[in-house]
């Protein structure tokens, strides 16, 4: 009988085959017990002394409350406590803008970081994101994460050999591990990528028209909420913009959000708004408002005219500038001009007389290759993205895609790509309570789209627009002069 079973003989014993020559194994020394103890105490030591030494104003506070502790005891930390509270929230309460820039954002950022610290190595290993070589697991390196109220972004240094495409095709395995309700994978620097993990849907509800601001810039004009939960702020001027979305998609509510934020620069005579609009549903509830601060025209033949009106003002205005200016700032004299073209697939494809197509897409690819610098912005919308349908869409800088029948599509208004990098037009619900008015925008300082939706200008705003800016002499902002953006 044995009382002892070494790793050796142990190899022997497990061996089934009785004719198989032995196996030798290395012999099996035992550390002895205090010398791991005194190992692991060296090592627990040494972390503390590192979390010491690098968390400064941890220390810091430590030392107060020990400080206060033994000068004034209990009581003197319980007073401690309740000062510094009442301190941040005196602050939070009088100034939250620098409250949540010196602590509100950053103890958030803190405390999304330890949320992902204690499920990283599990979930990243279960999405097989974590690979083995030469017998160690290595595992992408979580960085730093900037945290909204609705978004987290956290920031991913990769294993080498890895790829920002492994983590796009793991989104969803990386979205349900952390909890999140999506994630997307933003490639930034080489070797690293930033996770976006949507813990909230900022634009789940319709957003309600926005307040008009009394000095608007046409380079970021409100016109709803992005996902992150900041402003989706449109730019106009120095840009022509082209709204695809299928029908009842939401196209209306950024048409009229854009002229909405820019009814005091309207009224103050800077900016003009030319509304082209075949099919007589959608700007022609407040018909009035161009009437009074541009021109409205519902007609084929009348639309075909106003461009080309529009073509014949900008070329004798870039005559009038040739060789004195190469930009144009918005003057009374010489307005900034849009030219709004809602359904303009009406006019440039589904158009029957031959005649008036051409006159159409003449003028529009006219007022798009050169009316930019000039002042003058086309902002059209259309149900149907395709080439047929739309042949000048290249000539728009700024593209808005907004709920889209077929997957294909958006790549064609987005440009290559934008699908792969998020932009599921195709799948946003055609609920409007859900869906409407929710997009994806390309955004000038990054390549990846943003999802984004448009504040909804009811009718009753409409009316109260038309009501404030047209009825009472000439507008609220009437006596505001000089230049805008
Ligand atoms: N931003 C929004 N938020 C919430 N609901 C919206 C929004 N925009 C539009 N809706 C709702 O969706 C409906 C359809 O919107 P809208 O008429 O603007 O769509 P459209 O894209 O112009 O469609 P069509 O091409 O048929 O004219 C509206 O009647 C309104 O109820
Ligand atoms: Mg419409």
């Amino acid at each position: 009988m044995r009382h002892k079973v070494l790793g050796e003989q142990l190899a022997q014993v497990d061996n089934p085959d009785p004719f198989a020559p032995p196996v030798w194994r290395s012999p099996v020394h035992r550390t002895p017990e205090p010398v791991i103890w005194i190992v692991q105490l060296v090592r627990l030591l040494l972390r503390v002394v590192v979390f010491v030494l690098r968390h400064p104003y941890l220390d810091l506070a430590a030392g107060t409350v020990v400080l206060v502790w033994r000068t004034g005891g209990w009581p003197a930390v319980v007073g401690l406590a309740a000062a510094a509270g009442s301190t941040l929230g005196a602050w939070r309460w009088r100034f939250p803008a620098s409250f949540w820039l010196c602590v509100g954002g950053p103890v958030r950022n803190r405390w999304r970081w330890w949320f992902y610290r204690r499920r990283w190595q599990a979930v990243l290993t279960i999405a097989r994101l974590v690979p083995l070589y030469r017998g160690r697991l290595l595992v992408p390196v979580l960085g730093a994460v900037d945290a909204s109220r609705y978004a987290d972004r956290v920031n991913v240094t990769l294993v080498s050999g890895q790829s920002p495409d492994d983590f796009a095709d793991r989104a969803e395995k990386l979205a349900h591990g952390f909890r999140a309700y999506l994630c997307r994978v933003r490639t930034s620097v080489p070797g690293t990528v930033v996770l976006e993990l949507v813990r909230r849907d900022a634009l789940a509800e319709p957003i309600p028209a926005l307040p008009i601001s009394p000095h608007p810039d046409l380079r970021v004009l409100p016109v709803g909420r992005c996902e992150d939960g900041t402003p989706w702020l449109l730019k106009l001027h120095g840009t022509h913009l082209l709204v695809a979305g299928a029908t009842g998609a939401g196209k209306g509510s950024i048409l009229w959000s854009a002229v909405r934020a820019m009814l005091p620069l309207m009224a103050a005579g800077l900016v003009q708004v030319w509304a082209c609009e075949p099919k007589l549903m959608e700007l022609a509830f407040g018909r009035s408002l161009f009437d009074r601060y541009g021109r409205y025209a519902a007609d084929p033949a009348d639309i075909a005219a106003l461009l080309e009106e529009a073509v014949a003002d900008m070329q004798a205005r870039a005559a009038r500038f040739a060789g004195r200016q190469r930009d144009h700032t918005p003057t009374t004299e010489h307005p900034f001009t849009v030219v709004l073209v809602d359904e303009v697939a009406f006019l440039t494809a589904y158009q029957a007389d031959r005649k008036l197509k051409d006159r159409t897409l003449a003028a529009l690819a006219t007022l798009t290759t050169q009316g930019r610098a000039v002042g003058y912005c086309v902002v059209a919308a259309l149900q149907d993205p395709r080439k047929e349908v739309m042949n000048i869409r290249n000539l728009f800088p700024d593209k808005i895609a907004l709920r889209l029948d077929e997957p294909a599509q958006v790549d064609l208004v987005l440009g290559d790509g934008a699908r792969d990098r998020g932009a599921r037009c195709d799948e946003i619900s055609s609920t409007p309570q859900i869906g409407a008015g929710v997009g994806f925008v390309r955004l000038e300082a990054n390549p990846d789209p943003v999802r984004v939706r448009a504040a909804y200008v009811s009718d009753h705003d409409i009316h109260a627009m038309t009501g404030t800016y047209t009825n009472s002499g000439a507008g609220p902002s009437a006596t505001a002069s000089g230049e805008a953006a």
